[in-house]
């Protein structure tokens, strides 16, 4: 069993530093698509036996250090009761957005095995077939909520805003549902066998840092400490998408590892995050499309920069675009292996 990210994730020492990708399988992989080929998007992360298989894809064919369940944070929107779909030129669509009163009350904080006793299967059969360990992961409350309220993706979540300033109480009942929902959810997922824990914030970033303290940070703590409680060993990661202007409150999610997106430098991050928690990132996804040599001098520039934090984990900023190169993908992982080692 390769133990190095989890190593790195508790801060220990390693003898180099792990790398994984965010949205590692996925479609630039032709191992994937071939997958996908047969089947919707939905059906396909409900597939135990197919989820598990174009979730180990990435680990053979990049060498990552750890895998991620192949799923969706909107697995569990669904599962809280809206009705999605995955359109392939809108993205998801969750038809009736919430935006009343009675609409949240209708959301239930869903039982895993009940409703989503797919995802512990796929986590279940994928314990048993990995040699990196397993990432399990959620939406982290706030952007999960702007799915819910803006019905889909959104340009400037003025839904979400509104409901944020224009009727608190309501705001304040969703998120502590969504709250609910996934401290539940990350729970029965390592107790099925996940082995860390990632909250993705894809969107936190669009909050002023004061409305971020206000609305979306205290969510993400509640659940962190929750989970911790629970399970003491098991890292939480957070993933906080545009973090510039918001680092030094997102440390205060009491996270084991903050993972950063690229449009912040690596020393910078290091300096606002300190030394308490361990670093993941921060490659620009679209340094991918460089030559060759020009992607090791950004992984050489991270790793150095890096290594005034007390721990770091190689990955991107965001997730993997479609249209990335695989060998270029597959280089960025030796580089991470071959630098970080000497
Ligand atoms: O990382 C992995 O390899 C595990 C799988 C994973 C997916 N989605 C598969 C996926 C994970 C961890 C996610 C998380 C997710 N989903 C996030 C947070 C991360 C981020 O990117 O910010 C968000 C915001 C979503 C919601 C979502 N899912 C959108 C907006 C879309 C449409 C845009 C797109 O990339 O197509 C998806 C679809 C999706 N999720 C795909 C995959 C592989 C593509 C579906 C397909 O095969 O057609």
């Amino acid at each position: 069993m390769n133990d190095v990210f989890l190593k790195a994730c508790r801060g220990e020492k390693v003898e180099y530093t792990p790398v994984w990708l965010m949205r590692q399988a996925g479609r630039y992989l032709p191992e994937y698509q071939a997958v996908r080929g047969n089947v919707d998007f939905l059906t396909l992360c409900k597939t135990p036996e197919l989820a598990a298989k174009v979730t180990l894809q990435p680990v053979d064919i990049l060498g990552v250090d750890a895998a991620i369940l192949f799923s969706d944070i909107l697995i569990a929107v669904e599962a809280m009761g809206m009705n999605l779909e995955f359109s392939d030129k809108k993205g998801p669509v969750l038809s009736e957005p919430i935006r009343t009163k009675s609409a949240v009350a209708r959301l239930t904080v869903p039982d895993t095995e009940d409703s989503m006793p797919f995802v512990l299967e796929t986590i279940k059969i994928l314990r048993k077939e990995l040699k990196v360990p397993l990432i399990g992961f959620s939406g982290a409350p706030f952007t999960l909520a702007t799915y819910m309220i803006e019905g889909g993706s959104s340009k400037n979540f003025l839904h979400t805003k509104k409901m944020m300033f224009q009727n608190r109480g309501l705001f304040d009942y969703l998120m502590k549902k969504l709250t609910k929902t996934v401290i539940s959810y990350l729970s029965a997922q390592i107790v099925a066998g996940a082995q860390a824990v990632q909250l993705f914030d894809s969107w936190a970033g669009v909050l002023a840092p004061s409305d971020y303290k206000e609305s979306a940070l205290p969510y993400v703590k509640k659940a962190v400490t929750a989970i911790r409680k629970e399970h003491p060993e098991t890292p939480i990661i957070y993933f906080v998408n545009d973090c510039a202007g918001i680092l030094k409150d997102a440390k205060k999610s009491g996270a084991d590892v903050i993972g950063i997106d690229w449009r912040v430098d690596m020393s910078e991050a290091v300096k606002k995050l300190g030394k308490k928690v361990v670093i993941q990132g921060n490659l620009d996804p679209c340094a991918l499309f460089l030559p060759k040599e020009m992607i090791d001098d950004r992984v050489i520039d991270i790793l150095d920069k890096a290594k005034a934090a007390k721990g770091h984990i190689f990955n991107l900023g965001h997730g993997i675009l479609p249209e990335t190169p695989v060998e270029n993908a597959i280089a960025m992982v030796e580089a991470v292996h071959k630098y970080s080692r000497s």
